[in-house]
């Protein structure tokens, strides 16, 4: 018996969320391929948890994850918009089928509750700023048009079988163990890694794009709070900080905070990349008690400690 299931479990956000339920003295079970995440990743946790070594694309060993389940932490997912581009059928297997076969899981072994990890980049280049949840979604690539079909099917599964739903929309997430090595790192541990090590980090377009960058514990926040909302009925919301920050002024504050003055190579924009990204962060506010906790500069001092503490 688990109290929460968290498949992704293994990689960046949900190793988070894993320690955070475990701290908390909960049961949790993690279902993962290891095909972006790693066991060490949960090493702090691994004699307090029941790893599952599998795949959110075989619906069997997601009957098997789900059963006895209370509720399901849906973060498992190929989460890169340039992958996506690289490779859309093996992005739309992992990020359309996976959820599929989980929700079909979560309804069937009658599991109470699915928080599914959606994604901002479902807005794409909507003019509207802040964005909020009742703009109609834009999707520029194929990941963002996946993470968009699991929120539909979240919804759908509510309204027609009952399973309660939430999709909570991530806004560029960073933080500890968020891996700096893919080719397609995320910005900020990219950024780091470089600067600590006297490389020019390379900056698509000409910078001045801006994004919601949200602290990792803002999102395990999130997370247990959509858990132990009273009800929830397939709605989605917004989880980020309400700060727009553009990529030259997060070079900018790293080089202040390691006292270095490394400037960054601009190449062309990337494919199915978004202008800006600001978060209206109003209607997590209202349905599920959100506040950000750790704001900008406080976590970027802890992501720049954490990638400095792995080069020492
Ligand atoms: N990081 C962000 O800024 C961000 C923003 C918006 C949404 N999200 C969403 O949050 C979730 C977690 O993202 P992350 O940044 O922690 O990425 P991550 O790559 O660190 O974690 C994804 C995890 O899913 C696992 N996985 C992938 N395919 C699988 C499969 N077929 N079966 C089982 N496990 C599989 C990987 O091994 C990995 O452990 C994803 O759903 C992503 O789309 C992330």
């Amino acid at each position: 018996m688990a109290d929460y299931l968290v498949t992704g479990g293994a990689g960046f956000i949900g190793s988070h969320l894993v320690a955070h339920l475990v701290d908390q003295g909960h049961t949790v079970r993690v279902l993962d391929n290891f095909s972006s995440g790693n066991r060490e990743n949960l090493a702090e946790v691994a004699g307090s948890i029941e790893l599952i070594e599998g795949d959110i694309r075989d619906a069997a060993q997601c009957m098997s994850a789900c059963r006895d389940v209370e509720v399901v932490f849906h973060e498992a997912a190929i989460p890169s918009v340039p992958t996506s581009v690289d490779n859309p059928a093996a992005s739309h297997d992992a990020n359309i089928n996976g959820t599929f076969n989980m929700l079909m899981a979560a309804r069937d072994c009658k599991c109470r509750r699915l928080i599914y990890a959606a994604s901002s980049s479902a807005y794409g280049d909507t003019p509207t700023s802040p964005k909020h949840e009742a703009i109609m979604p834009e999707p520029l690539s194929p990941y963002a048009v996946q993470k968009l079909a699991g929120e539909h099917y979240a919804r759908a599964f509510y309204e027609c079988f009952g399973l309660e739903t939430l999709s909570v929309r991530y806004f560029n997430v960073f933080g500890q163990r968020q891996s700096p090595k893919s080719q397609y790192a995320a910005a900020i541990p990219a950024f780091v890694t470089g600067i600590l090590a006297g490389e020019p980090p390379t900056v698509y377009g000409d910078g001045e794009q801006t994004r919601d960058f949200t602290f990792i514990d803002n999102v395990v926040h999130a997370n247990v709070l959509a858990a132990e909302a009273e009800e929830t009925h397939g709605e989605c919301v917004n989880v980020a900080c309400g700060e727009g920050i553009s990529v030259n002024a997060v070079i900018a504050r790293i080089n202040e905070l390691l006292g270095t003055d490394v400037q960054p190579e601009h190449v062309a924009p990337r494919q199915g990349d978004v202008r800006h990204s600001l978060a209206d962060i109003s209607l997590a506010r209202k349905l599920i008690g959100f506040e950000p906790k750790v704001l900008f500069e406080d976590g970027l001092r802890r992501a720049i400690d954490y990638y400095a503490s792995l080069v020492v």
